[in-house]
């Protein structure tokens, strides 16, 4: 795992370009997305009417889940492999109204727009400054707007076989708790949500690697 940011972000587009084709493949993957997305419907009233953010979104497993509740998405990554594998998976599925875009708001914000909700899964543990990215993902919310991020609990190193592009292994739910309130944050809730298993070693042991979801509302 390096610490430097600039090997960071190219390793991250490198990885994710190469996995996006197959990235749906792994059954434990759409499982968690579908977790996330329930975990998200069931913590935020979504509305018809609500302009989303989805960042990290890979190939828009939880954008796709949550699109028939909201009004429009846009789905940010700095992977195109995975955007593209995104935009033929919501031809395919006929969904309409989820707009992609190629951008790492951790170095260029977003055109002027404000969202009702912001939300990203599994992306955080990829960005070296969590607390800067948390504090655009703000900025860029309407007053009153949502946030939901859902992570890895921290671990030991083990979860990922390749740790290039991995700038955290896993995060703290309560570092995250700090920063939402640090940022003005509103009715702020914390909670794990899912266990992600996983084969250690040559397959003899199953691990569990928790992960949570922490949510709150702008002033
Ligand atoms: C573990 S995947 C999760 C993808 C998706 N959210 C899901 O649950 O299937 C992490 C995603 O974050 C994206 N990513 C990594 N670094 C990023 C950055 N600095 N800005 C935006 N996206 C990034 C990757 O391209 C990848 O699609």
């Amino acid at each position: 795992m390096t610490s430097d940011p600039e090997h960071i972000l190219a390793d991250n587009v490198k990885r994710f370009d190469d996995a996006a084709a197959d990235w749906e493949d792994k059954p434990q993957r759409v499982a968690l997305a579908r977790r996330v997305a329930e975990a998200i419907q069931q913590a935020i009233p979504l509305a018809g009417t609500m302009q989303v953010l989805e960042y990290g979104c890979g190939t828009g497993m939880v954008s796709r889940a949550l699109s028939p509740h909201v009004e429009k998405i846009m789905a940010v990554d700095t992977s195109p492999q995975m955007l593209e594998v995104l935009r033929r998976k919501a031809g395919e599925e006929k969904i309409g109204n989820i707009e992609t875009l190629a951008r790492d708001l951790t170095r260029q914000p977003l055109p002027d727009k404000n969202f009702d909700l912001v939300m990203s899964s599994m992306t955080l543990h990829h960005i070296p400054d969590i607390e800067a990215l948390l504090h655009r993902f703000f900025a860029t919310l309407k007053p009153g707007g949502y946030l939901a991020v859902a992570d890895l609990v921290t671990e030991d190193g083990s979860f990922h076989e390749d740790n290039s592009g991995v700038a955290h292994h896993g995060i703290n739910p309560e570092t995250v708790r700090t920063i939402l309130a640090k940022n003005g944050g509103q009715d702020i809730a914390v909670q794990e949500i899912h266990t992600i298993e996983k084969q250690q070693g040559n397959g003899a042991k199953r691990r569990g690697y928790p992960v949570f979801l922490a949510w709150c509302r702008k002033a």
